[in-house]
């Protein structure tokens, strides 16, 4: 069958076509449909089915007979360590961590914060959770205690299950008093912890609070799958909207398995026992699906490596790791290629390793820029594939779907929508525009199974978020166009998000941060173009009147502060003291403009711009940054 052709039977039946994909999972009570649009525009799916993630994971697996075959490849060049973990393995170990989070009481619909950095742990822990019914949500080790601590009290966890420390290069991040300070910070308190003791830093415990991850696994029963509902929370990921405040985008677990299962085939053309590596962290969206989730429904092999495209030790670790563990689909950020081909232009590291086994490439997170694609295509001899998707989606919402037919490359798009996906570019009414016009990029409700159904503990703003502006439609905060072949091309958000390597970030909630300076009286976060990260923040400071203190020590403070509330992560390292932000009469400040000028780009003169003397005043400002040459 060709892409158009299954597309076609998607579009023609949607309900036939989720059903069928839903026959590669196993359940426990069959569904009796697909879609369930009683509370339209609210939709959900399976949700009269009874399934348990960890059974279809890991222990149908092993029923099978796969029970001997390599589910984990730990590959950490930080810690020169390498292990495997099997199917058998990795059930006993599962089964034996979600006994004891039993023992402790945690069972079906319970909320488990997860922070850990790269170890097959964190992927049994989430294993752990879905064995339970537990609700993971997983938070990035890059995140300060701040973020740790809002989501804490948004998700309201029965308990948290930490690493005692995470791996930078040359760099310890101690986590136990992130891990401590978040607690402390955070309103709703946690029963209890378990910590990961590493042998790098082995953390304090706190009496009667923490407990250790294998003493408390001690003479446990182990713990069977539960089953659950096809709509029950499989985890809460929380990722940056326009404000400070993140958004818990809800997984359900019926649709999540029936999605991902059908994308392994599909889109990235891997079969049971093939080796496939995300280069990701648990942390982000890409973990959960790529590292952690759909290989192992799959029966893949997933690697989970600890280490940097470069410097660990170096631009060669991606082709080592290709190489040694027999990779046939591999997934990185465009920004991880920038950085290896910076440090190795000419691919000599490539043509050390025999990299056979690799049969193609994928990229997301961030728009994929041609030079990269190419360079990429050129040292690898592979095709490379960019594919758009979101937090919210969970999986590609357009890709070049090779498992299904190798789609003509075009440089700079993600090629076209994957079933389940009708994707349509709007004007500012809300009417479908003509190829190749940009516009905002809309989804056609109802969206496929496993995307969110809601927020959690929000719906409200998750109608304000994504279904008010266009009715009928998911507002994906992209805008771009299609051409006349379906081709889509992701242009820029709509919102106030920016994508640092491959990491979404909100510039409000930097702004939030800047503006409790003491000396602050206003302030504009923007994401100025950047060579290997896509973009950076960079922050404007106007001082209060009257504040004496040096303009390159707010600057440090700020810069500070950014680290401390919202972690390393953010990478905000720009700022400057200016006299006025440019603004519309109507008081907006005139964030794209500002980036138009730090980017050298040409722009309009805004018809509403109150003084447009003051962008002057920015462009010497960015000058002095380096920028707006
Ligand atoms: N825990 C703690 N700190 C972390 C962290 C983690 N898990 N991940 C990153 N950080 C810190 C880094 O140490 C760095 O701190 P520093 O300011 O003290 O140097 C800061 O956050 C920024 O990190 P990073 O974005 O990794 O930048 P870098 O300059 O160290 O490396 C790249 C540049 C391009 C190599 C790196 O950004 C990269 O590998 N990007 C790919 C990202 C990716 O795969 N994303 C997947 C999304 S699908
Ligand atoms: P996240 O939720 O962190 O995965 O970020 C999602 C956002 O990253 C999208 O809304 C896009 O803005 C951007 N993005 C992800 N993949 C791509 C891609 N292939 N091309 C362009 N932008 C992308």
């Amino acid at each position: 069958m060709t892409y158009a052709a299954v597309y076609q039977s998607w579009k023609d039946d949607p309900e036939a076509f989720w059903m069928q994909a839903a026959e590669a999972i196993d359940w426990t009570q069959k569904p009796s449909k697909a879609l369930f649009d009683e509370n339209a525009p609210l939709y959900q799916w399976y949700v009269d089915g009874k399934v348990n993630t960890c059974w279809n994971a890991v222990d149908r697996h092993v029923q099978a007979g796969r029970g001997d075959q390599t589910a984990i490849i730990y590959d950490s060049p930080i810690t020169h360590t390498k292990h495997e973990i099997t199917y058998a393995e990795l059930q006993t170990r599962v089964a034996s961590l979600a006994g004891a989070l039993r023992a402790k009481g945690i069972g079906k619909g319970d909320r488990v914060l997860i922070y850990m950095p790269m170890v097959p742990e964190a992927l049994e822990a989430m294993l752990a959770c879905a064995r339970l019914g537990a609700v993971h949500s997983v938070v990035f080790g890059g995140f300060a205690a701040n973020e740790l601590a809002v989501r804490i009290d948004d998700a309201q966890p029965k308990c948290i299950i930490a690493a005692s420390c995470g791996l930078e290069p040359g760099r310890v991040v101690h986590y136990k008093p992130l891990l401590d300070g978040a607690i402390e910070q955070s309103t709703h308190k946690v029963d209890f912890c378990v910590v990961f003791q590493r042998e790098q830093e082995v953390a304090k415990l706190e009496e009667g609070r923490d407990f250790d991850w294998y003493g408390f696994q001690y003479g446990i029963e182990p713990a069977d799958c539960v089953p659950v509902e096809g709509n029950h929370p499989a985890y809460i990921l929380y990722t940056s909207g326009t404000t400070g405040a993140p958004k818990g985008v809800v997984r359900p677990t019926g649709g999540h398995l029936v999605a991902l299962n059908w994308t392994m085939k599909n889109v990235y053309n891997v079969d049971p026992g093939d080796v496939f590596w995300a280069a990701s962290d648990v942390g982000w969206v890409v973990g959960h699906s790529y590292i952690c989730y759909a290989p192992l429904i799959t029966g893949n092999t997933t690697i989970v490596f600890e280490g940097k495209p470069v410097g660990t030790p170096d631009a060669g670790t991606f082709w080592r790791v290709i190489s040694e563990h027999k990779v046939k689909s591999f997934f990185t950020a465009p920004t991880a290629f920038r950085a290896v081909k910076r440090e190795d232009p000419k691919g000599e590291f490539v043509k050390k390793y025999d990299l056979s086994c690799l049969e193609q490439v994928y990229l997301a997170g961030e728009r994929a820029d041609p030079d990269t694609i190419e360079w990429a295509h050129d040292k690898l001899g592979v095709p490379v594939i960019d594919h758009w998707w979101q937090t919210e989606t969970g999986y590609a919402i357009a890709a070049n779907p090779l498992g299904i037919e190798a789609l003509p490359i075009k440089l700079g798009s993600p090629a076209v929508p994957m079933p389940g996906f009708d994707v349509q570019i709007l004007d500012e009414a809300g009417h479908p525009m003509a190829p190749n016009e940009l516009g905002a990029i809309a989804i056609k409700l109802p969206l496929p199974p496993g995307t969110l159904p809601t927020l959690w503990n929000a719906e409200d703003r998750f109608k304000k978020s994504y279904l008010q502006q266009f009715p009928g439609y998911y507002e994906t905060g992209d805008a771009g166009m299609i051409d006349e072949d379906g081709y889509l091309y992701i242009m820029a958000r709509t919102d106030d998000v920016i994508n640092v390597a491959g990491h979404r970030l909100s510039t409000g909630a930097m702004e939030e941060v800047l503006a409790a300076h003491p000396d602050v009286a206003e302030c504009a976060v923007i994401g100025v173009t950047d060579q290997l990260k896509g973009q950076l923040p960079m922050g404007f400071l106007c001082l209060n009147s009257g504040s004496d203190k040096a303009h390159d020590a707010v600057v440090m403070d700020v810069v500070k502060m950014v680290r401390s509330k919202i972690g390393p992560v953010a990478a905000f390292k720009l700022a400057c003291v200016v006299e006025r932000l440019p603004k519309t009469r109507s008081g907006k400040i005139l964030r794209g403009t500002m980036v138009k000028i730090a980017d050298g780009e040409d722009f309009k003169m805004p018809a509403t711009i109150d003084d447009p003397v003051i962008l002057d005043e920015i462009r010497t400002a960015l000058q002095g940054l380096g920028y707006a040459k």
